[in-house]
């Protein structure tokens, strides 16, 4: 192995350009070179690949987003438009290939392996929704942007005696609404993969105002519904002095947080690693801080599962 080509694919996260400098310069100590590939598989399929090193990876740890661009191409699905993508590999010399993205990334990255050019993946996305992780790339970024946003909201709520529904990014996962919500002394926090009961949110305000307290924080994920069609829901049992904030793509940008810019850099570099050793067809994680693989047609049968012990902490202390 000679060239490993990088790509970040499907949606951003603080800490890609970590792990792509990492794979660059892990890729030049070991006397290898890294090619990027510019807006993950629809980059690859147009050629719009560029020859990295230590210099183009320079000051890039600490920036948001992807210097890499990403971008959704479903008709990577498609063997002919993978073939096509080979043929590219092929004519930049790229032998093996590290893409940073989540499970529909990773789908991709295994056509790769199969077409014989093999490919590691690193789950890059905010929403930690990704099986056999603890973490991924973003989300703990992602989570300290909540929780400065609602701290602010705080402020706000407090002065005007206010309930705030605080809708976080989460399409499938509750993560995010999780540890914000505990983060941030939510009184309650509303998750995809927990069922909710209206009356009941209803009647912890409620009891929140009747013991005085006259402010409260509701944390809210994406997947479940809307702020504004939650504060809809709420309005009927009483006067809570609802308003309803969706924090949206902010939690997507912004500076990386050293937690996940040395996640990222241990996973970049564990990645170009498996490559060496002629592996491929593998999702990098990390369980009880130690680095992991695990096959991707396993990943693909998985679901992850949240963290139930700290959802129980959440909800004790909500009342
Ligand atoms: P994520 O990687 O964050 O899950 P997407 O599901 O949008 O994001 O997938 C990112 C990209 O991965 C897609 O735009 C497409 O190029 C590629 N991809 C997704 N599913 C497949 C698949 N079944 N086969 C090949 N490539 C795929
Ligand atoms: O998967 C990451 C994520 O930010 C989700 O939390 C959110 O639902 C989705 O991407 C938004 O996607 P888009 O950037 O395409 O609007």
């Amino acid at each position: 192995m000679k060239r490993i080509g990088i790509m970040t694919s499907g949606g951003d996260a603080p800490g890609m350009n970590a792990a792509v400098r990492a794979v660059t310069r892990k890729a030049e100590h070991e006397g290898l070179e890294a090619y990027g590939i510019n807006y993950g598989y629809a980059g690859l399929l147009a050629g719009d690949i560029f020859k990295m090193d230590s210099r183009t990876a320079d000051d890039i740890i600490n920036r948001g987003g992807t210097i890499l661009y990403s971008a959704r191409f479903p008709e990577f699905a498609e063997e002919p438009v993978q073939l096509k993508g080979i043929e590219q590999l092929k004519k930049f010399g790229i032998d093996a290939v590290v893409v940073i993205g989540g499970d529909g990334s990773y789908h991709g990255a295994l056509r790769l392996t199969e077409h014989g050019f093999n490919a590691v993946g690193l789950p890059g996305t905010i929403d930690n929704d990704i099986p056999f992780t603890d973490f991924t790339i973003g989300f703990d970024s992602a989570l300290q942007t909540a929780v400065d946003n609602i701290d602010k909201l705080r402020d706000t709520a407090r002065s005007h005696e206010r309930t705030f529904v605080v809708e976080v990014m989460g399409r499938n996962a509750g993560d995010i609404a999780m540890w914000a919500g505990v983060a941030g002394a939510a009184e309650d926090v509303i998750i995809p993969e927990k069922d909710f009961n209206i009356e009941d949110v209803a009647a912890k305000l409620k009891s929140a105002r009747a013991r005085g307290q006259k402010h409260n924080i509701i944390v809210l994920a994406e997947g479940v519904m809307t702020a504004a069609e939650f504060a809809k829901k709420l309005e009927p049992f009483g006067d809570f002095q609802l308003r309803a904030t969706t924090l949206g793509h902010i939690q997507r940008g912004g500076t990386p947080t050293a937690f996940d810019r040395v996640l990222a850099t241990r996973m970049g570099v564990y990645a170009v690693e498996l490559l060496l050793e002629g592996k491929g067809g593998l999702a990098v994680g990390i369980q009880n801080n130690k680095l992991v693989y695990h096959d991707m047609l396993d990943l693909f049968d998985s679901k992850h599962q949240p963290d139930m012990d700290l959802y129980k902490v959440a909800k004790d202390l909500a009342f």
